[in-house]
């Protein structure tokens, strides 16, 4: 059976080995053909994934969209209810950080954080959420973070953005439940991503890889349709890099 998926944030770190592992689920579950619906800003990125996705036999297509615009969310929407004409899976995976001292962040760093993690999350789930709820089915997750529920000295912005993100789950399950929607909040620790920049050795091998992620996010959508696995909290066996 086919399965539309769409992946944000697809062409790096997380929401990249997301795709992949989705990809290479098919060989070991013969009814699950996954169509990978790959989304990000940068059109190489994508390209990249999607190729590495076909490979492993899934279907793919991919949407150069900014999700923090309202113009982009109703492009990639519009463009998935004409071509596709329903929706399985969403991964709200699409997120920024900026990272410093309180006193140090700035309006820009506000505006940026907000809009993808929160208006872009909040607006692509809204369109996407109306489509599940007249079918009768799908599965929206959210990857959020440990930072949606502890608080880190030098992630002001992005708590606020990931706590906010939280709040969007908890509202939305009271919807889902009503119409046999699942929803997955994911919330890792330290992962080894191009979000972090330029990292040193110690602090690469104190960190979880992507793929750590994604193992846990596709079989927590493989689940039979009658259970969803509501929460998934991932950390480094060491714990968190920081403490505050
Ligand atoms: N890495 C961690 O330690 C960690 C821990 C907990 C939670 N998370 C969360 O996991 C998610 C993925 O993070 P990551 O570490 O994989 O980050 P990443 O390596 O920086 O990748 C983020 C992806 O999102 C895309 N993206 C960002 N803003 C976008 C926008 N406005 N519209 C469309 N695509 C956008 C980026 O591509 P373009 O720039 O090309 O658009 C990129 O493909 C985020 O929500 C993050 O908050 C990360």
């Amino acid at each position: 059976m086919k399965h539309t998926i769409l992946v944000t944030g697809a062409g790096k770190g997380i929401g990249r080995a997301i795709a992949l592992e989705f990809a290479r689920a098919a060989k070991h579950h013969p009814n699950f053909e996954p169509v990978l619906l790959l989304c990000s800003r940068t059109r190489s990125d994508l390209e990249g994934i999607a190729l590495e996705c076909r490979a492993e036999g899934a279907i793919t297509d991919t949407v150069v969209a900014d999700i923090s615009k309202m113009t982009g969310v109703r492009r990639l929407t519009d463009y998935i209810v004409e071509r596709y004409g329903r929706i399985d899976c969403l991964v709200n995976n699409a997120g920024v950080g900026r990272f410093g001292a309180l006193g140090d962040m700035t309006e820009e760093d506000f505006d940026y954080t907000i809009g993808t993690n929160l208006k872009g999350t909040f607006f692509l789930t809204q369109a996407l959420f109306a489509v599940m709820e007249r079918q009768r089915s799908g599965h929206i997750f959210f990857i959020t973070s440990v930072a949606a529920t502890k608080a880190f000295k030098h992630s002001s912005i992005y708590c606020m953005s990931k706590f906010g993100q939280r709040g969007l789950v908890e509202t939305l399950r009271l919807y889902a439940r009503k119409c046999n929607v699942r929803i997955t909040d994911v919330q890792p620790g330290a992962v080894c991503t191009p979000m972090w920049g330029e990292v040193n050795d110690e602090m690469q091998t104190a960190m979880m890889q992507p793929e750590d992620i994604a193992a846990p996010v596709v079989q927590a959508y493989l689940q039979p349709a009658r259970t969803v696995v509501e929460e998934i909290v991932l950390r480094p066996t060491a714990g968190d890099l920081q403490d505050e």
